[in-house]
């Protein structure tokens, strides 16, 4: 488990973080989603003792990750593939994560194969490793220690769409043998399809999370009708969250039977009627991430 309680960090007068907290639970895939720059790989940084905190605690398996014993025999982390050491075989780079782990032998051998890296190439000099073959290298290099916690930044980059759907099944497997998985990515579609769990981030902020159901459910539903305003008022009577979109129609926080039922009642007529989650989280995900671009427009006025 992993729990972040009002966690920022601050560059001077920038704040990169911005009071932070969520908790990502055992046995679930937790997804960590949110444009460039938003502020994902200095959470993680934090959370894992590289970075400190202005203000805010992140606690991995309970502890500060700095004060767990044998660190990476607890949590598995891959931050930057691109900054292993481009001198040394992918081999050699394990058995010296392994050994700092205090790991078997063994346990090098069994994570190369996990992550699908042959004996020939991880003979190979790491600088001459394709992106995916450093991505894969590093989830070796994280999951090494057999660890109980992963935290993963950008794990997808530069795989192919097979590499992607391998990596989804490993993380799945693993989180479905109790471990717990936090992976970033500001690719919606890639998270969309492992994580059971979300954090959406916008500029340093969290713009919303919960369960993927949750965040597709609170969507709300989408209306056209030519009979906008009595609708709009009887939905509001019924108190319904309504708002006109420039497009012409309703979005309302109703349900599709409620407008519709409500409609019957007040003999409106409805020519739309559709799940504004229909689009996928990307749409959530980009109004979200436009909602918060606004905000930060009006602060920078204000100030
Ligand atoms: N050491 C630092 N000094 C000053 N600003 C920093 C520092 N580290 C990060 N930032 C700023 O904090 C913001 C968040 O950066 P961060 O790398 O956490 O974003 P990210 O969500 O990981 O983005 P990406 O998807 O591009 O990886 C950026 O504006 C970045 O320039
Ligand atoms: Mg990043």
């Amino acid at each position: 488990m992993i729990q972040i309680e009002n966690l920022t960090k601050r560059y001077g007068s920038f704040t990169a973080v911005n009071d932070i907290s969520f908790t990502a639970r055992s046995g679930r895939v937790t997804g960590f989603l949110g444009p460039n720059g938003a502020g994902k790989s200095t959470a993680m940084r934090m959370m894992v003792g590289l970075t400190t905190p202005t203000s805010g605690t992140a606690r991995v398996l309970g502890r500060d990750y700095r004060s767990l014993p044998t660190p990476t025999r607890h949590v598995g982390v891959m931050l930057d593939a691109t900054a292993q050491h481009p001198g040394r075989s992918g081999r050699e780079t394990l058995a010296l994560a392994s050994a700092m782990a205090g790991m078997p032998r063994g346990s090098v051998e069994a994570a190369l194969e996990r992550v699908g890296l042959t004996p020939r190439e991880a003979d190979r000099r790491v600088g001459n490793y394709s992106l995916g073959m450093r991505q894969r290298l590093g989830l070796a290099g994280a999951l090494v220690g057999d660890p109980q916690v992963l935290i993963l930044d950008e794990p997808a980059n530069g795989l192919d769409p097979a590499g992607i759907r391998w990596m989804r099944g490993l993380l799945r497997d693993y989180a479905a043998d109790g471990g717990t998985v936090l992976l970033s990515s500001h690719l919606l579609h890639e998270v969309e399809q492992i994580a059971q769990d979300l954090v959406m981030i916008g500029r340093g902020r969290i713009v919303a999370q919960g369960t993927k159901e949750e965040l597709l459910r609170g969507g709300g539903t989408i209306v056209g009708s030519p009979d906008r305003v009595r609708l709009t008022e009887a939905l509001q009577r019924a108190e319904h969250q309504v708002t006109a979109r420039p497009q012409g129609d309703l979005v309302t926080s109703a349900t599709a039977e409620e407008v519709a039922r409500l409609a019957l009642a007040e003999q409106v007529l409805v020519t739309e009627l559709r799940s504004a989650s229909d689009g996928g989280l990307e749409d959530i995900f980009l109004q979200l991430t436009a909602d918060d671009a606004r905000e930060g427009v009006t602060e920078g006025a204000a100030a």
